[in-house]
């Protein structure tokens, strides 16, 4: 399949029954792993067959942590190129850049208005992003962050936001702010349900199975990238530490094992329990090996996929630009209702 032969298409598409709506956001912020694509864009992809998605990178979150402007620009593009490749249909899904539909800085103000400084204050991602540190030098956008990301959700009326855990309390957040407009000015949003991934999804790191998996913690062996070579996939799979005993199974007493397993078993489809009995009599040793080839080979073709779409950059742009329009019709729509709720004058 050339890059530039398969445009997506300059019309919504047509929507006879009304599945439910998922908005997802990612930000770009950094070399992509498995992490984001096990623990987010995988299941994405699925969501496609069931649901009507919309799927963003919020650029304007990862502001509120300083970037370099060339890498965000990278990581930016980079971030909607695995989506691509990893099999978010422009066609059937809504792929687009949150900074291209102001509509969502809009939206963010008016909810600004009925949101309380208490309940944004007692987020546990804003604790523990300023712990230690005073107001004097808090950004007020970090503080603000989960109004901008109600916002996201909200202005298209979406019914589920798949997110991971730590996310579930902005997506709270989310539902009480919009309880709270309807019940103030009549309604005009859907109240959203979070869809939560299950354990399987959380990939840990592969020198720490306490952490999550990370490009910022810990060292390059902590993570595989979605980029990385053959032979360094393998390297880092070989070099994951493991637990005490030689029995190859999960458990709350194997987090490092456990973790093999379940990207393991993410990859292949494969059944944990079906897995662990391929390895009775084997080795941590055995498990590793075989786990860097399924590894190598589940991310070969989304890699060979995003070479394409780099070296011709028009199938990713014309996305973009596709996107950014079908969002923006439908958050324009939502963005009426609510200034007519609130009072503001129609622009003549
Ligand atoms: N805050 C989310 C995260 O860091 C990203 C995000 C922004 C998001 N807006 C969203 C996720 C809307 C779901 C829906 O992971």
């Amino acid at each position: 399949m050339s890059a530039a032969a398969d445009k997506p298409p300059q019309n919504e598409p047509p929507r006879p029954e009304r599945r439910p709506r998922v908005f997802s956001g990612i930000q770009p912020s950094g070399t992509l792993h498995l992490g984001n694509y096990l623990g987010a864009v995988k299941n994405w992809v699925a969501m496609q067959d069931t649901h009507d998605c919309l799927y963003c990178a919020v650029d304007l979150h990862a502001i509120t942590v300083r970037q370099q402007r060339a890498e965000l620009r990278r990581n930016t593009i980079d971030l909607v190129n695995l989506f691509l490749a990893s099999g978010v249909d422009p066609e059937r899904s809504i792929v687009f850049v949150q900074s291209h539909v102001p509509a969502h800085t809009e939206l963010m103000w008016i909810l600004n208005t009925i949101t309380y400084m208490g309940e944004l204050r007692r987020m546990t991602q804003f604790k523990d992003k300023t712990a230690g540190a005073e107001g004097e030098s808090i950004a007020v956008g970090i503080f603000d962050y989960p109004v901008l990301m109600a916002a996201d959700i909200l202005l298209y009326r979406a019914d589920a936001v798949p997110v991971g855990e730590d996310q579930k309390q902005h997506v709270e957040l989310t539902r009480d702010v919009a309880e709270r407009f309807n019940k103030a000015f009549g309604k005009a949003f859907v109240v959203p349900e979070p869809i939560i991934r299950t354990e399987g999804a959380r990939v840990m790191s592969l020198d720490d199975p306490a952490k999550k998996m990370s490009k910022s913690a810990g060292s390059e062996n902590s993570y595989v990238a979605v980029m990385d070579a053959p032979d360094v996939i393998r390297r880092k799979i070989r070099r994951a530490v493991t637990d005490s005993g030689t029995e190859v199974r999960g458990g709350p007493d194997k987090p490092a094992l456990s973790n093999l397993l379940d990207i393991y078993s993410a990859f292949s489809g494969d059944p944990l329990d079906e897995i662990v009995r391929r390895y009775e009599g084997k080795g941590y040793a055995d498990l590793k090996a075989d786990l860097g080839e399924v590894v190598v080979s589940a991310l070969a073709p989304i890699q060979v996929r995003i070479r394409e779409l780099e070296a011709d950059t028009s199938y990713t742009l014309n996305a973009l630009h596709v996107g950014a329009e079908r969002a923006e019709a439908i958050a324009a729509r939502t963005l009426a209702k609510v200034r007519e709720r609130v009072g503001l004058v129609p622009r003549p």
